[in-house]
């Protein structure tokens, strides 16, 4: 456990916010996670960076991850403000994160490095991407809105660079390669799955002037996590020769022999 304090970050950039004391904590619950999760993803890309290095990519390309691990900690501060706005602490509690997935049993560094392109811009990044625009889009114009563009715009960065990064590997992948790419899926899937129905609960039913927060209906949310997966991110993977959708069905079995 650790202590996540943005405070003196955070505290400069809150944006004006409406006043709706009644949504009051449940907006501030909502945005302190997410600055949990933002602040989380640096980690990540910074761990991504280190792993393209080591497997020899492109310069160009590790400069660019670097660049998402700031727009990531950048998030973090600016969910932190969204705290400050509605009368929160920029400050959490954290758990110490996983590890940086090495895949060592990947056949090359080039295969473990996709596998982790695949999870995090290629699935977690194209959800982001769904959830924060479909947020956006309810929300009325205004500082907080500016925010969530803000945020909303890097995302698409960081899941384009997976999408065109998948594009120009998939070719260069023999047969047993995206075999093995698939059996990954599994595990990846079930994952995802298991994080985003985690932070999207079904209880969670704001009245409609949530919107104003950012705070949206779980079933909603849901229903278009899971569209995003199949009507998305599946036929795209497949495009590039990856048996996604094999991956996705079987996905709880994925998990399940991962877990014993
Ligand atoms: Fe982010
Ligand atoms: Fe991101």
């Amino acid at each position: 456990m650790g202590t996540l304090d943005l405070r003196a970050y955070s505290a400069p950039l809150a944006p004006h916010v409406v006043r709706l004391p009644e949504l009051a904590d449940a907006a501030i619950a909502t945005w302190r996670g997410r600055m949990i999760n933002e602040h989380g993803s640096s980690r990540v890309f910074e761990g991504l960076a280190a792993q393209m290095r080591e497997a020899g990519f492109p310069e160009g390309e590790i400069d660019e991850v670097r660049e998402f691990a700031r727009e990531e900690r950048m998030h973090g501060v600016l969910c932190g403000a969204v705290v400050e706005a509605l009368g929160g602490e920029a400050r959490a509690d954290i758990a110490d994160g996983d590890p940086y997935p090495a895949h060592d049993d990947a056949e090359t560094r080039t295969e473990a490095v996709l596998r982790n392109v695949l999870s995090i811009c290629c699935l977690s990044e194209t959800v982001a991407v769904s959830l924060i625009g479909a947020e956006r889009i309810e929300m009325p114009e205004g500082e907080l809105r500016t925010l969530l563009t803000r945020i909303y715009a890097d995302e698409v960065g960081h899941s384009r660079f997976g999408w065109r990064l998948v594009a120009r590997l998939a070719p260069t992948l023999d047969a047993a390669t995206r075999e093995r790419l698939g059996d990954y899926l599994e595990v990846a899937f079930a994952h995802l799955e298991q994080h985003e129905l985690a932070h999207l609960p079904l209880a969670s039913e704001p009245p409609p002037e949530g919107a104003v927060y950012g705070l949206c209906s779980g079933r909603d949310a849901r229903d278009l996590f899971f569209d995003t997966v199949t009507q998305v991110i599946v036929p795209g993977l497949e495009a590039h020769g990856i048996p996604a959708g094999r991956a996705w069905a079987q996905r709880h079995e994925g998990a399940d022999a991962a877990a014993e």
